[in-house]
Parts: structure tokens; C-alpha cells; sequence
């Protein structure tokens, strides 16, 4: 947590889609990363489940599949956040950041059973899925991504207004260690280019020059082969790609 010593503000990283990026001293990189992944994943599903055909069982396995990934990477950091990152947050708050902080909690819980019922969706895609199926998969991920946008947009600008309040470099690189501890090596080969996904080369430069060398390494080794399943699940992608 904070310390006595006042330290220099650090450029924060500012994302497409980002509500904010509260100044401070401390470098929450990985949280914006992490946030604009989950906002181009649920984009992604978005666009491609209606045009994914009903009796592409194949296509439907690779999305069900990356709709867990998805959904497991969500589940872990609204964990960690509420296990780690809101009660370190609630030790030092004034009543009204509390209330700030019981409300992140609270939407976490509101989105987790729209996450439950697009697992559902897509498991049912996978067994026998027909137009009605996908249909109502294709309206529960736009309101798992309006409610999903709404959070986090609340976060970034009010709950990491606190972090930079009571946070300075050296606790937040404690949080994170805490944040990732759970985490395996082999994890960081899906990780990493997940994260990189959709960034501009302006962003990417950004971020590369903020994680440590290995994880560049891992970044390029790993990156080909996930570009592969990518386009397996969202095969049906109709926007025009990146390169
Ligand atoms: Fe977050």
C-alpha cells in the first residue's frame, strides 16, 4: 500500500474503449490490458455468433471453447479483485469510496449469470443448436457486453481513482504478484498473445516497452499459434482483419 514517500505520476496506458486512466504513481498497465481484452473478446463473439452457421458443429466447438478461456480469464480477475484488490482498497476508504467499492463487487455478481447463460448458449450450439438457440445467444452476449461495458467503465474511473490514491509502485507490484499467483508458466503462452490481440502498433509498442523481456520472448514464440485458433473459432468474421 501507500508509502510515506511521495514518487513521480507514471504515464498511464490508455486504451480503445477505456473510460479512464486515473494519474498516479503507480503503473496499472496490466489492468487496462486486461480490460481491453475482455471488451474485444465480447466484441468478437458479438459479431461472429450470428453469422457462425447453425450446422457448423465444428466452428461451434472452437467458439464454445474460446468462450471458456474467455470466460475463465474474466472469472479469474473479478476474483482476484474481489479477494485481493477491493479489501486492500476497503482498510483505507472514507464511507463514500466504500460504497464505491461494494458496488464493484455487486457487478461482478450482476454479470456472472449472463456469463452462465451464454456458456449455456454455446454448449447448446455444440449438442443441437438450431436458429432460436443462437438467436438468444446473440442477444445474452450484447447485454453481457452492455453490462460488462458499464463496469468497467465504473471501474476505471472511480475504483482506480482509489488505487491511485493509496497505491504507489511498490504495492501494486505486490497486488499484481498476488493477482498472478495462481497462475503456471505454461499459462503465459496463451495469456500474452491474448492480451496483444487487436492492439495498435502505437499500443503494442506501448506495452512491450512496460513487461519485462521474457515476456516479449514468450509473446513471440506463442503468438503464431494462437493467431491460428483465433481464426478457427471466429472463422466467420466478416470485419475486415488486422494484419
Ligand atoms: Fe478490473
Amino acid at each position: 500500500m501507500t508509502t510515506a514517500t511521495p514518487t513521480a505520476t507514471v504515464p498511464q496506458l490508455n486504451l480503445p474503449g477505456q473510460a479512464a486512466a486515473p494519474a498516479g504513481r503507480a503503473d496499472t498497465f496490466m489492468m487496462y490490458l486486461m480490460h481491453h481484452g475482455y471488451r474485444r473478446d465480447l466484441d468478437d463473439f458479438v459479431a461472429c455468433v450470428p453469422l457462425t452457421p447453425v450446422a457448423d458443429r465444428a466452428t461451434w466447438r472452437a467458439l464454445a471453447a474460446r468462450w471458456t478461456a474467455f470466460a475463465d480469464a474474466l472469472h479469474h480477475h473479478h476474483t482476484a479483485e474481489d479477494e485481493h484488490l477491493w479489501p486492500a482498497l476497503h482498510a483505507h476508504s472514507t464511507d463514500d469510496e466504500a460504497a464505491v467499492l461494494d458496488a464493484m463487487e455487486a457487478e461482478h455478481s450482476e454479470i456472472d449469470p449472463l456469463l452462465a447463460r451464454c456458456a449455456s448458449g454455446f454448449q447448446q450450439m455444440v449438442d443441437a443448436g438450431d436458429d432460436s438457440v443462437r438467436g438468444d445467444l446473440a442477444t445474452t452476449l450484447i447485454a453481457a457486453t452492455e453490462s460488462l461495458a458499464r463496469h468497467l467503465g465504473h471501474e476505471e474511473s472511480e475504483a482506480m481513482t482509489l488505487v491511485q490514491k493509496y497505491f504507489d509502485h511498490d504495492g501494486w507490484s505486490a497486488l499484481e504478484k498476488k493477482f498472478g499467483a495462481d497462475m503456471k508458466p505454461t499459462d503465459l503462452f496463451w495469456m500474452i498473445p491474448w492480451l496483444l490481440k487487436g492492439l495498435s502498433s502505437a499500443d503494442r509498442a506501448d506495452v512491450m516497452g512496460r513487461v519485462p523481456a521474457p515476456m516479449r520472448l514468450i509473446g513471440r514464440i506463442a503468438e503464431p499459434f494462437f493467431r491460428r485458433t483465433e481464426r478457427r473459432a471466429f472463422f466467420y468474421d466478416a470485419r475486415p482483419q488486422a494484419a
